[in-house]
């Protein structure tokens, strides 16, 4: 299995108060390699919570999380790094990209802890290659400032992309799109699932994009809930 939560729970402590806020309560689930998975919920109901415990980005008050079979709680720091830089690729609501860097310069920063160099050279020419793929050529020595919100989220994914991550976390990827842009969006992450081979997790309050995913789970009152199978 690629990814796997076990009975997942998950406490925030109330600044300077013993009262503890409950978010997740027991929740399993599992991702298996390609799959492309929608978790919607009500806002506050704990989304962005999960997605940033299944990226290692923050920890759970008790449960598992199992990275490629591996546990990631018995993983020191420098190889929790070093999974979440290969393994992992995340894109949020908002493209967080640097300012100061043209877009191939965005997209191939995640390549820079590299220490082979020699491996740079094709890692350029992937980046040239999904540039291109996501149509964006044109705007490749632009800075963010010059290019659209459309433009930089589809910058954003594909620098979620450039280290061929297996698992593609997007946390309201289409929140800050219109309606056109968000569907645009959403169909070329469905693509490029496929094509690179991919898992797919996204939240999304659109269930029209959910519609288009494997699996929809509902996340409502601290519990996960599975939702139809649309795909098959
Ligand atoms: N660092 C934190 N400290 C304390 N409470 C937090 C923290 N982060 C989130 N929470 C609380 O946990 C709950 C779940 O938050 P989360 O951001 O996961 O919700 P969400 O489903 O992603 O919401 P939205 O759809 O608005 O993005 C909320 O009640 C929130 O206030
Ligand atoms: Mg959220």
């Amino acid at each position: 299995m690629l990814a796997e939560l076990l009975s997942i729970t998950k406490h925030y402590n109330q600044p300077g108060s013993s009262i503890s806020n409950l978010v997740l309560d027991n929740i399993s689930f599992q991702i298996a390699d390609k799959e492309r998975i929608a978790i919607v919920g009500p806002s506050g109901s704990g989304k962005s919570t999960l997605l940033n415990i299944l990226g290692t980005l923050d920890k759970p008050t008790s449960g598992t999380v199992l990275l490629d079979g591996s546990t990631v709680e018995s993983m020191d720091f420098d190889r929790l790094a070093g999974i979440r830089n290969s393994m992992i690729g995340f894109v949020f609501q908002m493209h967080h990209l640097l300012p100061q860097l043209t877009l191939l310069e965005n997209v191939m920063l995640p390549l820079l802890p590299q220490k082979d160099k020699n491996s740079l050279k094709p890692a350029a020419d992937r980046a040239k290659h999904l540039i291109e793929r996501v149509g964006l050529s044109n705007h490749i020595h632009k800075y963010p400032s010059q290019l659209s919100v459309g433009e930089c989220q589809r910058t954003a994914v594909i620098r979620a992309l450039i280290n061929q991550p297996r698992l593609l976390l997007a946390d309201e990827p289409t929140g800050s799109l219109d309606a056109a842009n968000a569907t645009q969006l959403a169909d070329l992450l469905i693509e490029l699932n496929r094509e690179q081979n991919v898992a797919l997790v996204i939240v999304t309050h659109s269930m029209e994009i959910a519609s288009k995913m494997d699996k929809i789970y509902h996340l409502r009152e601290r519990k996960l809930m599975t939702g139809e199978i649309v795909n098959g």
